[in-house]
C-alpha cells in the first residue's frame, strides 16, 4: 500500500492538526470520535498540542483506546496510559468514560482478553463485525515495531484476535498490543516519526519492506498516512 507521507518542519503543530481534523470530521458524520493512541515518547508533545488546539472538542464523544501498552501499574514510569494521562487527558479534562484504559497490572491474557471484549461490545452496539477505530496513531522503533508487534514476535502472525498479549523475548516482558486484522480495519492508521528516527530505517519501511512489523500495516479500507518530522 503506497502510504501518504507528509514531511514536515513544524512536526508536533501538524501532527496534532491531523488528529483535529478527523476529529472534526468524525464528530461531524457519526457523533463520536474513537481514536487509539500510541505509546512511547514521540506522541507526547503532540498529544498536549492536541489538547490545546482542541480545547473546545466535547470530549465526551471522543473515545480513547491505546494500541498498546506495557504489562505495568497505570502509575508506573513506563505506562502508555500514564503518559497519555499527563500529556493530553488530564490538560483536556477528558471524562473516564471516555478512556479505555489497558489494564497492565493483571494478568496478561486476562488483559488482552478483557480489552477485547470490550471493544467487540462496542461494536456490537454499533452494528459493526469488528470495532472500527476513525484514527489509529502509531510509532515505529528502531527495529521496525509498531504498537507491540516486534519483529519474529508471536502476534504478527495473529489472524484473528484482534487483542493479544504477546511476549517480547528482546525486552524479556510481556506486552499487550492491537494485532494487524484490528489495525488495518481503522479508517485512517496515522505513523508519527520524528527527526530522531533512522531515516534509512524509515524509507526501508516505506517502500513496504515486509521484514518489518511497520511496513505490514495495511488499511483494508482506509488511508495510510506517515507524518515525518525533519530537523
Ligand atoms: C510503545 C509504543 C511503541 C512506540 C515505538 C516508538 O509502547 O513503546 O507503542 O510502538 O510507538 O517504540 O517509540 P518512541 O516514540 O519512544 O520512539
Amino acid at each position: 500500500m503506497k502510504p501518504n507521507v507528509i514531511r514536515t518542519l513544524n512536526f508536533v503543530h501538524d501532527a496534532a492538526e491531523f488528529i483535529l481534523q478527523h476529529a472534526r470530521t468524525a464528530l461531524a458524520e457519526r457523533d463520536q470520535f474513537r481514536i487509539a493512541l500510541a505509546g512511547g515518547n514521540t506522541p507526547r508533545p503532540i498529544y498536549t498540542e492536541f489538547a490545546r488546539i482542541g480545547r473546545e472538542l466535547p470530549w465526551d464523544r471522543v473515545f480513547f483506546t491505546f494500541g498498546d501498552e506495557r504489562c505495568v501499574p497505570p502509575g508506573d514510569p513506563q505506562s502508555n496510559f500514564r503518559m497519555a494521562r499527563e500529556s493530553l487527558f488530564v490538560l483536556a479534562a477528558v471524562p473516564e468514560k471516555s478512556i479505555a484504559r489497558v489494564r497492565g497490572e493483571i494478568e496478561p491474557q486476562l488483559a488482552a482478553q478483557e480489552y477485547q471484549d470490550n471493544l467487540d461490545l462496542l461494536a456490537a452496539q454499533r452494528h459493526e463485525m469488528i470495532y472500527r477505530h476513525d484514527v489509529i496513531l502509531l510509532g515505529m522503533g528502531n527495529d521496525g515495531h509498531t504498537a507491540s508487534l516486534f519483529p519474529g514476535t508471536a502476534a504478527l502472525e495473529e489472524k484473528a484476535l484482534k487483542v493479544v498479549a504477546n511476549f517480547v523475548p528482546k525486552m524479556d516482558s510481556w506486552r499487550i498490543t492491537f494485532t494487524f486484522p484490528l489495525i488495518n480495519q481503522a479508517r485512517h492508521v496515522c505513523f508519527l516519526a520524528n527527526a530522531n528516527k533512522n531515516a534509512a530505517l524509515l524509507e526501508t519501511v516505506l517502500q513496504g519492506d515486509q521484514r518489518y512489523p511497520a511496513a505490514r500495516v495495511e488499511p483494508a479500507n482506509g488511508d495510510l498516512t506517515w507524518i515525518l518530522g525533519e530537523a
